[in-house]
């Protein structure tokens, strides 16, 4: 063979051609098929997002009409899901859970496991949009020993997502349009970003023909991690434990600079954003309007917000590059809107879910092959078998 070059992390390394998501991590820009991530988190919503990454057009209102018409008929999961839900511990992490249930769906749906025509594809698309937000609803639920249901097909698609979650027995729903708007929002600047772990994840497991909801189960898995989409649950969690210390953001800057504690800013670098990241820009803002249009006061906002300004002055973060991410302010929206801290990062899920798909249809489409890295050895060079009694 060749010479392998290493790349540890594929810092470096292009996996594919893709035609999703453009990101200049230099200036700061982000656009899903062109169109720049401002106007869609302003002017869209979710669902048109979604199609948008998935078939590369925004949908006109017949064809959006359409695609919800068809998620809405598969927005029931088999009933013996339950089952496998109930088996699961109260204290069980809601990623875990999430993962489990969806590489579940596989089971209940063989027919979406070889999918090689558009048609076959779409399939398999609509049934996981409509299925995944049943999923996430019941985790949060069966957790909170709240009744399963499923959704209310007169809906919008993040509206329902709102009712499945918070609807309270005997009691009849009122959504608020603050938090509707904020969560489509939200989502909207989760939906995707181009070749990060999760989506490589979903990509590479894609890519041995695997069926789709396996390799989003195995996407699922990749982002539960604090580097990646767990850092939402990691902020909120680092913002509170600054909030009952004290509020003494300079200690915990300086812990953060110091190499011999494992103490990172959860919510700062990123590592294609190298000068400030676009979503980040969006969710204060939103986090801002969100709070004061909820008349919600929290105080681990100052926290924030002081930690940032710190950051921003401090010789530490400026040389390396290092500013708020994704998911710095997000997790303050989440529990504004009533959302359980470790359900912070299922909600991300749900909004790279399209992401996920649109790569994984790419892929497919593209007829790419299997994804297989190199290695250089650094092992043990042959060595003569010893006898478990001669060891
Ligand atoms: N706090 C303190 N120091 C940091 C931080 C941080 N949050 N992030 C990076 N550094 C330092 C790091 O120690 C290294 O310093 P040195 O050059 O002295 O060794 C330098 O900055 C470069 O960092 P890196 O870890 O080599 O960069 P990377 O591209 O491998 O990692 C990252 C990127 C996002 C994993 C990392 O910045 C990090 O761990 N951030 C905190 C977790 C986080 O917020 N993750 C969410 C990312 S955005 C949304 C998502 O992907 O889900």
């Amino acid at each position: 063979g060749g010479v392998i070059t290493i790349d540890p992390g594929y810092k470096n390394t292009g996996s594919c051609q893709s035609g999703i998501t453009f990101l200049d991590g230099e200036k700061g820009v982000l656009r899903y098929r062109g169109y720049a991530i401002e106007d869609l988190a302003e002017k869209a919503d979710f669902l048109e997002v979604a199609y948008l990454l998935i078939f590369g057009e925004l949908p006109t209102k017949e064809q959006l009409e359409k695609f919800h018409k068809d998620i809405k008929k598969e927005s029931v999961v088999d009933d013996d899901v339950k089952k496998i839900l109930d088996a699961f511990p109260k204290s069980a992490h809601p990623m875990g859970v999430l993962a489990s249930l969806t590489n579940a769906l596989t089971a209940f749906n063989p027919s979406s496991v070889n999918v090689d025509s558009e048609e076959d594809m779409y399939k398999a698309i609509v049934k996981i949009l409509g299925k995944f937000p049943v999923l996430v609803a019941w985790t949060m639920r069966k957790k909170q020993g709240l009744p399963l249901d499923y959704g209310d097909s007169s809906l919008g698609y993040v509206e329902n997502v709102l009712k499945m979650m918070f609807k309270q027995p005997n009691e009849a729903y009122t959504l608020n349009p603050i938090v509707v708007n904020a969560l489509d929002k939200l989502l909207i600047l989760h939906a995707d970003h181009e070749q990060n772990c999760s989506t490589s994840t979903v990509r590479i497991v894609g890519s041995s023909h695997a069926g789709l909801f396996a390799s989003l189960a195995a996407g699922i898995s990749a982002l539960w991690g604090p580097l990646h989409g767990g850092a939402n649950q990691a902020v909120l969690e680092m913002l509170e434990g600054i909030r009952q210390d004290g509020g003494d953001t300079k200690k915990y800057m300086a812990k953060a600079k110091d190499k011999s504690d494992p103490f990172r800013l959860m919510g700062f670098g990123h590592r294609v954003y190298k000068n400030f990241d676009p979503r980040a820009t969006i969710i204060k803002k939103a986090a801002d309007e969100v709070l004061g249009d909820l008349g919600v006061e929290d105080p681990i906002l100052d926290i924030a917000k002081g930690l940032e300004s710190e950051a921003l002055e401090d010789k530490y973060f400026v040389d390396r590059k290092l500013y708020p991410n994704v998911d710095f302010y997000s997790g303050i929206i989440y529990r504004a809107m009533g959302i359980p801290t470790e359900m912070f990062t299922v909600m991300f899920a749900l909004g790279r879910l399209p992401g996920w798909i649109a790569q994984w249809r790419e892929m497919r489409l593209r007829k790419e092959p299997i994804g297989r890295p190199r290695q250089v050895y650094i092992g043990e060079n042959h060595r003569e078998f010893k006898n478990i009694s001669n060891r």
